[in-house]
């Protein structure tokens, strides 16, 4: 049976999430691509932490052995940040790896070039992980609502706030223990505060509003607001109401331009969005053929996240056995102006 490499950069929540999910469909790869599928090295910052579950063997922390290793055609980018992830992505797509990646920051910031290096190059660089966790809304969108104009995109993106608020209008428990609850479960960033201030909604929105408006927005053009002003006085005038408060992120594509911001909200208990608890995202799109379309699943966490990241590596271990790589991942551009939020 043929083989293909992958190296996974990070063995964090999500890459061990990866990891345990390659073991569990080899056999199935073999059946269905006819290529068994193994992790060959995993990069991480720190040789000497205990890791249950993974083959010490494979880890390293020099990227040179991955990107100099020709027998590595795929890329799984599961550490976060802006850099080294960029360049390590840049580097890996110059040399011909595919990539696949959770990195919404990077993307939200950096994605046209990223993009631009992989057509380039003929590679693959997908990122349904991005988005919602373990929602498929990246192909959705870049691809069976292709036929749309699509002029809104709308929802809860960001699973540690929705979990932090579920627990604080059900449970009455304090902001800060939810989120170090949401910290321990592997729901929250690195640094949380790109979670409780809105900052990772934002990027996710940027990232959505890109592929659906075929625009470039990037993070510093969305609007953001985040959890953290919200008080126990808040949650009892929203009970009284009958109301929930969601931090919703939000994209309009009208006449004057594209407008995309996150904010926390009020919301009717009646509304779809606020039965979304936990940490479960959900998103709405809105296309002049397809009409209303919603999108909903668990938003962050282990497996979750690992399936979004497992279902783009299979389409590119797919793509080198069909040799039909580098089709699908990259999005055209067209100008379209993008709106001051309270214009
Ligand atoms: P973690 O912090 O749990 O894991 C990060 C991993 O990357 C660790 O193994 C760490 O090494 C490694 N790493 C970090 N920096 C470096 C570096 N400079 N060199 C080598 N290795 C490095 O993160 P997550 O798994 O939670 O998140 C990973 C990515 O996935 C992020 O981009 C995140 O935004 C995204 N994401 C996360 C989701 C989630 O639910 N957690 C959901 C969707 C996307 P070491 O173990 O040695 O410290
Ligand atoms: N920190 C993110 C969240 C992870 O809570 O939604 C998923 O992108």
């Amino acid at each position: 049976t043929k083989k293909i490499k992958v190296a996974l950069l990070g063995v964090g929540t999500v890459g061990t999430g990866v990891y345990k999910l390659i073991q569990r469909r080899a056999d199935v790869m073999v059946r269905t691509i006819g290529a068994q599928m193994e992790v060959s090295k995993i990069l991480v910052h720190n040789l000497n932490k205990q890791r249950e579950g993974i083959d010490a063997s494979l880890l390293t922390d020099n990227w040179q052995e991955i990107v100099n290793d020709p027998e590595i055609q795929i890329v799984v980018e599961v550490m976060g940040g802006i850099e080294p992830a960029r360049t390590m992505i840049l580097e890996a797509l110059h040399a011909g790896k595919h990539v696949v990646t959770a990195n919404k920051d990077l993307l939200a910031a950096h994605g046209k070039e990223l993009l631009d290096a992989a057509e380039e190059k003929h590679c693959d660089l997908l990122f349904e992980a991005a988005v919602a966790g373990g929602i498929p809304i990246i192909r959705p969108l870049k691809q069976c609502l292709a036929g749309n104009e699509i002029d809104e995109v709308i929802g809860i993106v960001n699973g540690t706030t929705n979990y932090i608020l579920t627990k604080m209008f059900e449970e009455n428990m304090s902001f800060e223990e939810a989120l170090a609850k949401a910290t321990e479960l592997g729901y929250a960033e690195a640094d949380p505060t790109a979670d409780v201030e809105g900052l990772d909604a934002g990027r996710k929105v940027a990232i959505m509003a890109s592929i659906a408006f075929h625009s470039r927005v990037v993070f510093d053009d969305v609007h953001t607001e985040g959890i953290t002003k919200i008080t126990s006085d808040d949650i009892a005038y929203a009970k009284e109401f009958d109301s929930v408060i969601k931090l919703l992120g939000v994209a309009h594509n009208t006449e004057g331009g594209i407008e995309v911001g996150v904010y926390p909200m009020l919301l009717n208990k009646e509304h779809p969005l606020a039965s979304v608890r936990d940490s479960f995202n959900a998103v709405f799109v809105h296309g002049d053929a397809v009409d209303d379309a919603m999108f909903y699943g668990r938003g962050a966490g282990e497996l979750p996240t690992a399936s979004a990241v497992m279902g783009d590596i299979i389409d590119v271990a797919r793509n080198i056995e069909y040799g039909c790589n580098g089709r699908i991942s990259c999005t055209c551009y067209r100008e379209t102006p993008i709106k001051k939020f309270d214009e």
